[in-house]
């Protein structure tokens, strides 16, 4: 396992795929209590004054958007959460998807995040601990979210895989399919990143194979995504989706390809299926 998010933490992608998680987590507090099942937790809160520097991405992402002016109110939700974090002012520490969540959670809501990788356990159990109903757990976060599923009702699933391994395109569409198959009224949201479109368009084909429905797809591309190599883009794509997230959706996107991204960015909000 050679992935860190902590190279990428705070970047473009993540900037999306947190706007949309707080959204459709006050969304869903709106209809009553929440439960979260996180995948792929990672370390929880990240200190960008470390291997960010190195990588730029944080650079070009939260630290614009601390910056940035007239930010729309599902971006100015998310630095607002930044802002938190640092009281001192400016991006030095960024909330992964475990410390954001948590941070939202009611005492009627609970958050349970998986980490396959001990250091990073280690790092997430540390970030959650002021947190009594959320926890980190160790586990490959598929298995173990299939499982949590059953003993929950209608949560909110988050998947947030590396995509270092060719499987994970499969194993994110077959996690979604098990939770939904169990519980129709689950919500799944999978960020993965826009590189090669064939590959992204076989893991849509796969869903809608699985016959999910409501399945919305949140695209930000800051940059033609001429570079397979490269991540010039990235999707949220929510199975289950609740009316609002299109415009929602659109608002994340919108903004961040307009603030962050070139000329030729573009932001698409579809529905597939
Ligand atoms: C993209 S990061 C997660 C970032 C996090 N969701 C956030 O938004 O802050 C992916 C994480 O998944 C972990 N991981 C990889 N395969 C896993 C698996 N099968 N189950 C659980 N965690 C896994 C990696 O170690 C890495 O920390």
């Amino acid at each position: 396992m050679n992935y860190r998010h902590s190279f990428h933490a705070g970047n473009f992608a993540d900037l999306v795929k947190h706007a949309l998680v707080l959204w459709l987590l006050k969304e869903r507090q709106a209809r009553g209590p929440v439960s979260v099942l996180d995948t792929h937790a990672g370390a929880g809160l990240y200190d960008l004054s470390g291997d960010a520097v190195r990588s730029r991405e944080a650079e070009a992402g939260v630290a614009r958007l601390m910056t940035a002016e007239a930010r729309p109110p599902l971006i100015e939700a998310l630095a607002a959460e930044v802002a938190a974090l640092n009281p001192q002012g400016g991006a030095r520490f960024y909330p992964g998807s475990p410390v954001l969540t948590a941070r939202a959670l009611r005492a009627e809501d609970s958050y349970r995040g998986f980490e396959l990788n001990p250091p990073v356990e280690a790092l997430l159990q540390e970030a959650l601990a002021p947190w009594h109903n959320a926890t980190g757990r160790a586990g490959d976060g598929y298995e173990e979210a299939v499982r949590a599923a059953r003993g929950l009702k209608a949560p909110l699933v988050l998947i947030d895989p590396p995509f270092e391994r060719p499987d994970d395109y499969v194993r994110s569409a077959e996690t979604a399919a098990a939770v939904l198959g169990a519980d129709r009224t689950a919500c799944v949201a999978i960020w993965t990143p826009l590189k090669d479109l064939e590959t992204f368009d076989g893991f849509i084909r796969r869903l809608e194979q699985a016959g999910l429905s409501r399945v919305l797809v949140a695209e930000a591309r800051l940059r033609p995504l001429n570079n397979p190599m490269k991540m010039n883009g990235c999707a949220m794509t929510i199975v289950n989706a609740p009316s609002g997230a299109d415009a929602a959706a659109a608002e994340i996107c919108g903004w961040t390809v307009q603030a962050l991204g070139d000329p030729g960015g573009r932001a698409e909000v579809w529905r597939a299926g």
